[in-house]
């Protein structure tokens, strides 16, 4: 499958959704090679990313910005999602996927968003990265083994 296809479908739903929020999305797709995956799981990753995007840009004075990359980087496949909010503290970034670790009031968040998508993205053998500071945004960056690279490391069947 395509990730970029991901990308597209997702936000076919929430774009507008993002729009109201007066949050601008930036878009950039690079060209990619297939990757095997779950079409709708890796859906629900890019939602879970952009949910929680959205929540951190609504405590936000400035203009919300949320970028999302896709891009081939070596074997693999990434997509990345930026925002500019608050960040994350040093101190919470180990606990940001744990299941129902959340920092949202009782009743908006269950805390189980990155728990899922972490599961998911173990599942298609890739991994997810984090990058923030405080007062600088946040930055997930997941990455998932291309076609080509999956089926040398399980032997070429
Ligand atoms: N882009 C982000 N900016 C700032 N903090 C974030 C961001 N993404 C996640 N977090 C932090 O990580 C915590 C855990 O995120 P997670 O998606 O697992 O749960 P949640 O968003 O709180 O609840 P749910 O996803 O179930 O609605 C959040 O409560 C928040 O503190
Ligand atoms: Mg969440």
């Amino acid at each position: 499958m395509d990730l970029n296809a991901v990308v597209d479908s997702t936000l076919a739903l929430l774009q507008s959704h993002l729009g109201q929020a007066g949050i601008a999305v930036r878009v950039e797709k690079g060209v990619l090679p297939a990757i095997e995956g779950n079409f709708n799981e890796l859906c629900t990753v890019l939602t879970n990313l952009l949910m929680n995007a959205r929540d951190a840009l609504a405590t936000e004075g400035n203009q919300g910005i949320i970028g999302i990359t896709t891009a081939k980087v070596g074997g693999e496949v990434m997509l990345r999602v930026r925002d500019n909010g608050p960040g994350i503290p040093a101190e919470l970034k180990e606990r940001i996927f744990d299941p129902f670790y959340t920092t949202k009031p009782v009743g908006s968040g269950t805390g189980l968003g990155l728990s899922i998508v972490q599961g998911i993205v173990r599942r298609h053998q890739g991994r997810i990265e984090v990058e923030s500071e405080e007062g600088g945004g946040v930055t997930f960056a997941v990455y998932l083994p291309t076609l080509e690279k999956r089926s040398q490391t399980e032997g070429g069947t």
